[in-house]
């Protein structure tokens, strides 16, 4: 157990590995991956070194987006286990110094909740429907939706019931948003926090946690414009990042600190990141997701600016930043960094036009986005505050273009299918290879030798992924990030000290930052962005995520070396 993760604050400075736990390892062989899978590999996640596992959702769900759609918040899918697989889970985790971080939908429920049903049944203007956001539909018979909101994934974001009335979906139709105004919603949550903390959560991660406040009443729905912009917070937005959101965050604080140690919470809030410390001040959640480093493209200036930003919302919020290069959300970052780099503000459509036919317009360069994914992983656990790691990406996966339309699962897809489309978020989602040479078809995703075929369909190629594989090769990915996540654990977490100065005399293509470590020395993280090999300062070269040139640093690397 490192003494990181005894501290009351262990959170602040952790290596947290997200489970998706449908594709992490199915244990009974219904081709879903299971919570028995996640205590089977306990090992395996000891081994790499992390602190934490954060959990999507593992609750009883349809899986109209992929758990996202939760029909009963204190409990496990019958298809993924049982609560007492999941205490068995939590027990094995704590047993070798893993921290648990279970993932909280409190935005919306599933239409197959209770609640929502109770809500059709019970008829306009009943306490029951109260409790999600109904509004009559205009229209002599309320035959058209009461304003022009589109769902994140496309298409309108009311649906009717059949009685005139519409409910507000922000996501999916599966998906009804919750009324915030309603007391039965805020004691409900707190229920449920209190639920899995007693049952051993460790901290919490909320999601779309800047859309629980609404304004649906300062002025007539119709006059809001159609698509109200997430980046633009404050009062004039109805649903994204308003002011009384923090209101919530702090009552849930009194929860957390009902707990020994206090319990904590990472919110998902895409705002703009000078609104990020708010939901991560120490009377509010703990810490936010900072999403620039995922944003940005393989250029030196993107990847600073992501740096000095989120470090300045971890000063202004009293707390530490989180770092982040992929998530079940987004494609796979050695894809992204394997193909044309365009500016950021645009590579987020190449990548998405890339995917729509199925990886064939653009050459994606793998040897390339290996190099820059190994060089961006040492640049980013050198970083203070928090690093959140996604399934696979110690394996290198890239992301799987190519699904057959016929077996994407992701809400996104499905609403937009073919022409107009997008593909959605599967390619990042497919089960994970264990085993290269497996009889029975799905690299060792699935336990008993008779098995379901796994959930969405494996390539071919990641037989080359598959973790025994990497298990006997000297450099592979994963030896480097056990390598990579050991180091910072010694070098860095032991110190407690979060100070990063920027290293002097280096050219704009290079990002190259100090740090105080343990033994006293300073350790000097030296990112290569250009073409030219760069002169690494004098010292012992810890660590590199490329052979050394002659000439010092190759392109597309990063060093530790220390003096
Ligand atoms: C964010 C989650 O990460 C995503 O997977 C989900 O589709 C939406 N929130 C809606 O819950």
């Amino acid at each position: 157990m490192t003494r990181n993760n005894v501290s009351a604050e262990w959170w602040k400075q952790a290596v947290v590995y997200q489970v998706y736990p449908r594709s992490f390892y199915d244990a009974n062989g219904d081709g879903l991956g299971d919570i028995k899978g996640v205590t089977a590999h306990m090992d395996y996640l000891h081994a790499l070194g992390i602190n934490a596992i954060w959990l999507s959702p593992f609750y009883p769900s349809p899986l109209a987006d992929g758990g996202y759609d939760v029909a009963d918040y204190r409990n496990v899918d019958p298809r993924l286990g049982t609560l007492e697989d999941f205490d068995e889970m939590a027990a094995a985790a704590h047993a070798v110094g893993i921290k648990v971080i279970v993932d909280i939908v409190p935005n919306h429920t599933s239409t197959e909740h209770p609640w929502f049903k109770e809500a059709l049944a019970a008829g306009p203007g009943s306490p029951e429907r109260d409790r999600y956001v109904f509004r009559p539909g205009r229209g002599e018979h309320g035959e058209l939706p009461p304003n022009g909101w589109k769902s994140t994934f496309g298409g309108p974001a009311w649906e009717p019931v059949g009685d005139g009335e519409w409910y507000l979906h922000l996501f999916a139709v599966e998906q009804a948003d919750l009324n915030w105004k309603n007391a039965d919603v805020h004691e409900d949550f707190k229920q449920t926090l209190r639920f899995w903390s007693d049952r051993g959560a460790d901290g919490f991660r909320i999601d779309v946690a800047h859309a629980l406040a609404k304004d649906l009443e300062s002025r007539p729905l119709a006059d809001w414009p159609d698509d109200p912009d997430q980046g633009e917070p404050g009062d004039e937005n109805p649903l994204w990042d308003r002011p009384e959101v923090h209101e919530i965050y702090r009552e849930w604080r009194q929860v957390f600190n009902e707990y020994e140690p206090a319990r904590f919470a990472v919110a998902e809030a895409w705002v703009v990141p000078e609104h990020q410390w708010m939901y991560a001040s120490p009377d509010e959640l703990g810490q936010v997701f900072n999403f620039q480093l995922s944003n940005a493209g393989w250029f030196a200036d993107e990847f600073r600016l992501a740096i000095e930003k989120g470090l300045a919302a971890a000063e202004q919020s009293g707390s530490t930043t989180t770092w982040v290069l992929s998530n079940h959300d987004m494609p796979r970052h050695p894809t992204r960094y394997g193909l044309p780099q365009v500016r950021s503000a645009v590579h987020h459509q190449l990548v998405t036009d890339w995917l729509l036919r199925d990886g064939k317009t653009y050459y994606e360069d793998r040897d390339l986005g290996t190099r820059r994914a190994r060089a961006a992983l040492l640049m980013e656990l050198g970083l203070p505050g928090s690093v959140y790691l996604y399934q696979g990406e110690e394996l290198g996966l890239f992301e799987v273009a190519d699904i057959p339309w016929g077996a994407l699962e992701d809400p996104e897809a499905a609403m937009t299918s073919h022409g107009d489309a997008i593909k959605g978020r599967d390619g990042c989602r497919v089960p994970l290879p264990w085993r290269a040479m497996d009889e029975s078809g799905d690299f060792g995703f699935s336990a008993p030798v008779d098995h379901a075929p796994a959930h969405l369909p494996q390539p071919e190629w990641f037989a080359q992924y598959a973790v025994d594989v990497e298990e006997t090769e000297r450099d592979s990915m994963l030896k480097f990030y056990r390598r990579a996540l050991a180091a910072r654990t010694e070098l860095l977490t032991a110190t407690g000290d979060t100070s990063l100065t920027w290293a002097a005399g280096y050219d704009d293509q290079v990002i190259a930052y100090e740090r105080p470590i343990a033994d006293g020395r300073v350790l000097t993280s030296v990112t290569n962005f250009g073409a030219a090999p760069v002169a690494l300062p004098a010292g012992e070269v810890l660590l590199a995520s490329a052979p050394l040139a002659d000439g010092g640093l190759p392109a597309d690397a990063t060093a530790w070396v220390a003096r």
